[in-house]
């Protein structure tokens, strides 16, 4: 049996490495993505793997895009929360507006993209529902009072969610990346970044792959009892 699994923002940096990660292993994956257009039709084309365009922050927009996908592939047993934006800024600078956005997007997505799914989920007792979290949501970082709360938040709901479906078949875990090689750094100041590599313990910084392996696992069959569990891949950084 092929498993439906959706990837959001699953077009671009961890998520395209998390979308082509589990087609490899058989899964038919439909890569959501926000924005980029062209980004997306490339993706397509040289992966085959089928795109679907809609805001994750829009709530009635996740239940219609699922309710799609479903009605065209059928049930989805896989669900990978990937989908996340940052607005730096310290607190002195940061405005309402850019608070509001990562919330929304990065923790609110979550919610409702497990709003859309695990109904379907629990019909089945089975499901696998993975959110992406981040180092700086479990320690903090200075100019991210808006993603570090929106990540450490998904923590919490991943754990409660948990809960509701450690007797239905559905487990729902988190993966807390540290500083990956995406486009998502590009605003980071190079001597910032200089700075956070070397409180890497490992020395460098992770590739997308290697996030992606960590979501492959938990959402397999082998990965069955382990739920509300938090897998940090961060080259050693929080090692407490
Ligand atoms: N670690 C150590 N020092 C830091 C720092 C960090 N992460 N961020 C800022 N600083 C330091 C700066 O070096 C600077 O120190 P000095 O005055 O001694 O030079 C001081 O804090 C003030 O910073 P800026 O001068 O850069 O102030 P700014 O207002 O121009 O910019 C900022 C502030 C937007 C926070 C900018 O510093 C920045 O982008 N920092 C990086 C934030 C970050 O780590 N974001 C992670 C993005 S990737 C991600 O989020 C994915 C994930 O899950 C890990």
């Amino acid at each position: 049996m092929t498993r439906i699994a959706v990837v959001t923002g699953g077009t671009r940096g961890i998520g395209e490495a998390i979308s082509l990660k589990l087609k490899e292993k058989g899964r038919h994956v439909i890569a959501n993505y926000g924005g980029n257009d062209e980004a997306a039709r490339a993706f397509s084309s040289r992966t085959g793997i089928d795109v679907r365009k809609w805001d994750v922050g829009d709530h009635q927009a996740c239940l219609d895009a699922c309710a799609e996908i479903e009605a065209q592939f059928g049930p989805i047993d896989i669900l990978v929360n990937n989908a996340g934006i940052t607005r730096d800024a310290t607190i002195m600078k940061m405005t309402f507006e850019q608070w509001d956005e990562v919330i929304r997007i990065d923790l609110t997505g979550c919610f409702n993209m497990a709003k859309a799914c695990f109904p379907n989920m629990r019909t089945r007792s089975w499901g696998r529902i993975v959110n992406v979290g981040s180092v700086n949501g479990q320690g903090g970082q200075i100019g991210q009072v808006n993603y570090a709360a929106a990540k450490s938040g998904i923590h919490g709901f991943t754990k409660s969610l948990a809960m509701e479906g450690a007797r239905v078949g559905v487990t729902a875990n988190a993966i807390a990346p540290g500083y990956i090689a995406t486009e998502m750094l590009s605003t980071i100041p190079d001597n910032v970044m200089e700075k956070i590599v070397e409180q890497i313990p490992v020395g460098r910084m992770g590739q997308p792959e290697e996030i992606a392996r960590g979501v492959e696992f938990l959402t397999s069959d082998n990965a069955s009892f382990i739920t509300g569990s938090t897998l940090s891949i961060n080259g050693g950084q929080h090692m407490y």
